[in-house]
């Protein structure tokens, strides 16, 4: 079965087709950096407005790029939520007309379902059971993984979520939009031992996570320093990647799993990524991360998770839907 996957729920316009006897075939993504860097963020009307703009010519692109003609596809998988619903909605007008022209079934994949599932795009995929740690601009989540869509939430965030708090320091720090890589390329530079910021919610039990007051605290420590910012990207870096370490060790200790899975935008971290290896590996586990560019929203993690589902045989009636909210533990089990 080879699908069409697209994704456009927030800043990034991502095109993939997917074989489920020959894994990926093409994929393509346009970044809309350029487009909001001026306004410090994302501006939901201008997202929309140039996935209308994109999405046809990266299909063209991919369907060229994989030596395929639209005859070759058997399914549509569109990212139908969370996120942005104007910039949803082209992604699932696109991808579901498509199909209805094409005559092939329509499947609307959970944003944090294909992102969950991206590291079974590469050599070594993670067998089920596992815990997932997902942490992208929108969510922080940790979910213990028996299978394709049964997932049990075992904590997530009460505020910002990891990737927000690593855009708002950076915002503050005047690192420019989008300050999460900038953040952690900066970090590089500083001294950890320079300064010592909290790690929030780690003193008492429990899997939830609060980054908010990080962003405060950095902020206060740079006007008090001024000439520091390495350090304290480093400080506030250093925080986050062992606050989400000390919770992994927490969720997989209660849930007796070893194999730890990492996804979402964060998970491109390469601090992290380190922190999390040795953890795993001091357990007698096994940590498993897409690679850095699947890491960040794309089209082939959604086209990966639309072909399990479709070949389940689920899909979607001759309506166009999508939804801003959507819990992921409500998604059902194939
Ligand atoms: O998964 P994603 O592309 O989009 C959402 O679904 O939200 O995640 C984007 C988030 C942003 O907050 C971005 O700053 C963060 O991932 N991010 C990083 C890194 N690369 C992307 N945060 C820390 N270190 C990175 N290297
Ligand atoms: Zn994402």
């Amino acid at each position: 079965m080879r699908i069409l996957g697209i994704e456009s729920s927030c800043d990034e316009t991502g095109v993939a087709v997917y074989d489920s006897d020959q894994g990926l075939l093409a994929h393509a993504l346009h970044s809309q950096v350029a487009l909001h860097a001026e306004y410090g963020g994302v501006v939901p009307e201008l997202a929309s407005r140039d996935h209308v703009r994109k999405t046809i010519p990266l299909i063209d692109h991919c369907l060229k790029q994989a030596a395929l003609t639209k005859t070759d596809i058997d399914g549509i998988a569109f990212t139908a939520g969370p996120g942005l619903l104007g910039a949803l909605l082209v992604g699932a007008s696109i991808g579901r007309s498509l199909a209805w022209a094409w005559g092939i079934p329509a499947v609307g994949v959970h944003h944090m379902e294909g992102h969950l599932l991206a590291p079974m795009l590469e050599e070594t995929p993670p067998a089920f059971p596992f815990v997932a740690l997902l942490v992208s601009g929108g969510h922080t989540q940790l979910v213990k993984v028996e299978g394709i869509g049964q997932y049990e939430m075992l904590g997530e965030s009460i505020d910002d979520a990891a990737g927000e708090a690593f855009d708002k320091t950076a915002k503050l720090l005047d690192l420019g939009y989008p300050g999460g890589p900038a953040l952690a390329k900066l970090a590089t530079e500083g001294d950890p031992t320079r300064f010592k910021f909290p790690r929030p919610m780690t003193d008492r039990p429990g899997l939830e996570f609060s980054f908010s007051g990080l962003k405060t605290f950095a902020l206060n420590t740079w006007q008090k320093h001024p000439d520091e910012k390495a350090n304290i990207a480093r400080a506030f870096e250093d925080a986050v990647v062992d606050t989400l370490a000390i919770k992994c060790k927490r969720a997989l200790q209660q849930t007796g799993l070893k194999r730890l899975v990492i996804a979402g935008g964060v998970s491109a971290n390469t601090h992290l990524r380190e922190k999390l290896a040795e953890l795993t590996s001091s357990l007698g586990g096994e940590v498993y991360y897409p690679r850095p560019e699947f890491c960040t929203d794309n089209g082939a993690m959604i086209a990966f998770a639309g072909t399990q589902r479709l070949l389940h045989g689920q899909h979607e009636e001759i309506a166009i839907k999508a939804q801003a909210r959507w819990p992921m533990e409500s998604l059902s089990a194939i």
